[in-house]
């Protein structure tokens, strides 16, 4: 079963300067670790300010480096020999002060230094500001951030939000799993850059009475780990969401309904300008064909009370056939049988990619297998993690858009 952690093999060099939101980056540090990476800290004196280099050393399992005088180092290069070792440079916080140094190509202490001596073409450096909104909107900042950003920094947030300082606005720095996030993401390889993608997650609720409805037991886990790496391949991504209770993907534009006749209704109008559809949703096939208005009595001598059911439109194919279709991917989730079933379906739905699960066995679940139906045959993809299969998902989608 693959489930290597995101970050796994990854060397991070993660700088702080000065700011509180220095604190954050204690937790970073476990949560970069937690995904799989090596962490070698480097502060600023002013960073010493706000935490110690101990709290960081012990979080990160080893000595922070924080000065370009440390004789410890054989060659006395600390700048040179931790940038050559660095996968990326993610300087947490960034300060206003320490931004406009990077502008200005300066080198007086350890941090810029090396990010000055960087190799540019394969250490990436990213950067979490945080300062006071005043600062992050003045125009001094403003211009030393578009200089980074055009010298090849890459920016991760920053939020808006309350400050320290009491003040709401732009300038806090995102939340270190958010932070983690993005450097997740920002490995990833584009594969789905300009592409716009539209997902349905989730089941939908048909309701009965006011109080009441059919439903299923889909989580949504696996459209929206689909979401999540389609979003970090480069994709414009929109998810349509039965009710779920999943936090949304970073950048991901959500949209929530409830039955399958809005899912539908979210669905069509937005599907021509779409590249890939990813149709995930467990829809109810069918719906009360009446809606009461009260709910429903249970009463004493009342027969036991009988539903009339209706079809409900079936999405994916609806989308398969608009003359402007996107590439379509239809779900078969089966309770067996299902190389049968998954290819019966691509040809009922007339998609060219059906990916087939056994609903009991995935339903809920953080892993699951796949089956992928296509016109060639079938393929399995081995058990992993949702978010593993999600991005090998992607990969062969990318392929098939290319070929
Ligand atoms: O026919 P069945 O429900 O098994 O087909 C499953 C596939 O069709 C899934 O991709 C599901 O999201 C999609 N579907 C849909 N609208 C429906 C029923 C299913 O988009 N009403």
């Amino acid at each position: 079963m693959s489930t290597l952690p995101s970050l796994a093999g990854r060397h991070i060099v993660l700088g702080l300067s000065g700011g509180i939101a220095c604190y954050k980056s204690a937790e970073l540090v476990r949560e970069l670790g937690r995904a799989g990476a090596t962490v070698q800290v480097v502060m600023t004196e002013a960073a010493q300010a706000f935490i110690t280099p101990v709290t960081m050393q012990a979080l990160s399992g080893r000595p922070v480096a924080t000065s370009q005088w440390d004789a410890r180092e054989p060659n006395n290069m600390a700048h040179i020999n931790l940038s050559r070792e660095a996968d990326a440079i993610l300087v947490a916080p960034a300060s206003a002060d320490f931004i406009a140094k990077l502008a200005q190509g300066r080198a007086d202490e350890l941090l810029s230094l090396l990010c000055l001596a960087r190799p540019l073409e394969r250490c990436p450096l990213l950067l979490a500001p945080a300062m006071n909104r005043e600062m992050w909107a003045h125009p001094a900042t403003r211009r030393n951030v578009a200089q980074v950003v055009a010298d090849g920094a890459t920016l991760f947030g920053p939020d808006a939000g309350d400050q320290a300082c009491g003040e709401t606005g732009d300038g806090r720095m995102l939340e270190a799993e958010d932070i983690r996030d993005e450097l997740i993401a920002f490995f990833q390889p584009k594969l789905l850059a300009g592409r716009k993608v539209l997902i349905t997650a989730g089941p939908t609720f048909e309701a009965i009475d006011p109080v009441r409805g059919i439903t299923n037991l889909s989580s949504g886990k696996m459209g929206f780990a689909i979401a999540r790496a389609a979003q970090e391949a480069g994709a414009e991504v929109t998810l349509v969401a039965g009710p779920v209770h999943l936090p949304t993907p970073r950048h991901v534009r959500r949209i929530d309904v409830q039955s399958a006749q809005q899912m539908h209704d979210a669905v069509l109008p937005l599907a021509p300008a779409q590249q890939v559809f990813v149709a995930t949703a467990a829809v109810a096939d069918w719906r009360p064909a009446s809606l009461a208005e009260h709910k429903i009595k249970k009463e004493s001598g009342r027969s036991v009370p009988a539903f009339e059911l209706t079809e409900n439109p079936d999405i994916l194919a609806a989308v398969a056939r608009l003359p402007q279709r996107p590439y379509c991917v239809g779900f078969a989730a089966e309770s067996g049988d299902l190389v049968k079933h998954a290819r019966e379906k691509r040809i009922r739905k007339n998609v060219p990619l059906l990916v087939g699960n056994l609903g009991p066995a995935t339903f809920g679940r953080d892993d699951n297998t796949l089956l992928l139906v296509d016109e060639q045959g079938e393929r399995e993809i081995a058990t992993a993690d949702k978010l593993s299969l999600a991005r090998t998902l992607v990969r062969e989608i990318a392929n098939r858009l290319t070929s």
